[in-house]
Formats: structure tokens, sequence, C-alpha cells
């Protein structure tokens, strides 16, 4: 048998090889994702409340949590925070929230629950990037009147720490709340309101 015909014969049993070896290996690779997924996640990646245990959360600290791909804030506000809110009124395009970005259980000054628990979806009202919290007042790129909030890197959009969107900018729409509540002290549901449920 010539050299020719034994190569040809072993170049076929290596392709086929190969080709089983990525047909199994494809295999592989969807069980484990698909086992993966247990009831709670997949009930997750369908948009069910998620909890957030904010038990530990300093004052002045954010806390992200993922809800229905999204992310959400837990800003736990100073009383200092919260006593320069009314400061930034008349720079805001919407300070009394009229527009409805949030439960109307959070149509108020704070735009939350409890005034000291900001919880809002961090994604900018402009063409959704995601901002950055930025608590410093006055820090040099953001200004003297600057009393902490959010700064979108996208097209320099500004939000307070209520995330009310100021004048000025691209974003046209306060920041939304989401629906939730508080199940104890230390656990808010988010995605779901005592309200509705
Ligand atoms: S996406 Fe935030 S300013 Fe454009």
């Amino acid at each position: 048998m010539n050299t020719e015909v034994e190569n040809r014969g072993r170049r076929r049993l290596l392709v086929a090889a190969t080709s089983l070896i990525g047909a199994v290996g494809a295999g592989y690779a969807l069980v484990p994702f698909v086992q993966s997924m247990n009831p709670s996640a997949r009930a997750r990646a369908a948009g069910a409340p998620v909890e957030a245990d904010i038990g530990k959360l300093e004052p002045g600290a954010l806390l992200r949590v993922k809800w229905r791909g999204k992310p959400v804030w837990v800003v736990h506000r100073t009383p200092a925070m919260l006593a320069a809110l009314p400061s930034n009124d008349p720079r805001l395009v919407d300070p009394e929230s009229s527009v409805p970005q949030q439960p109307s259980y959070c149509q108020n000054p704070t735009r939350s629950i409890k005034p000291e628990y900001l919880v809002a979806i961090g994604i900018c009202t402009h063409l959704g990037c995601s901002p950055t919290y930025r608590p410093e007042v006055a820090p040099d790129d953001l200004g003297a009147d600057w009393k902490g909030g959010f700064f979108c890197p996208c097209h320099g959009s500004r939000f307070d720490l209520a995330a009310r969107v100021f004048k000025g900018v691209p974003a046209p729409t306060n920041l939304v709340i989401p629906k939730y509540a508080f199940l104890s002290d230390t656990t808010i549901l988010i995605g779901e309101d005592r309200e509705a449920a």
C-alpha cells in the first residue's frame, strides 16, 4: 500500500475524531450552563424581586444589587447628605419628581421610603450608561456647588443624591426609583412593593 493512501486514511480518521470531540465538548459546555441555573437563578433572570441586605451598609456608602439584569443602587445617606438636598432644588429639572419616575410612595423630597436610604436604578436616562457615585462635596472636577451625587461619564449628566437630574445636561429626567419594600430594618425587597404584594 502506498504511503499516499495510508496518509489519506489517517487524515480522515483525525478529522472524524476532532469533530466528535468538538460535538461532545459543545454538549458538555451546554449542560453545566443549563444546570447551573437553579430555580431561584431562573426566577431572578425572569425579573423576580431580589433581597438586599443593608445591615452592614455604612453611612455614606453605596451597595450595588442586580435586578432584572440592571444595577440597582442602595445609598445610606448621612444626615449631612439629606440636609444638603433642598439646596439643589433651583438647579434641578424636576425637583418635585412630577414625572412619574418613581412609585407614588417615593414622590417626596428624598424620593424614598426611609430618608436615609436611596434606592435607585443606576442607569442614566440619557442613553443608558451607568453613572458613577460621587459622594464628595465640591471636588475640583465637579465644582464648588457639588453636594454629592452621581456623574455620568458618557456625556456628563449629573444627578443629586436623590437621583434627581440637574439642568443643562443631556439626561431628560430623574433616575428611576424601582418598586421596593423594607422586609425588616436591614433587608430591602427590590422589585416588589407591599402595596402590590
Ligand atoms: S448616557 Fe449618561 S449622559 Fe449620556
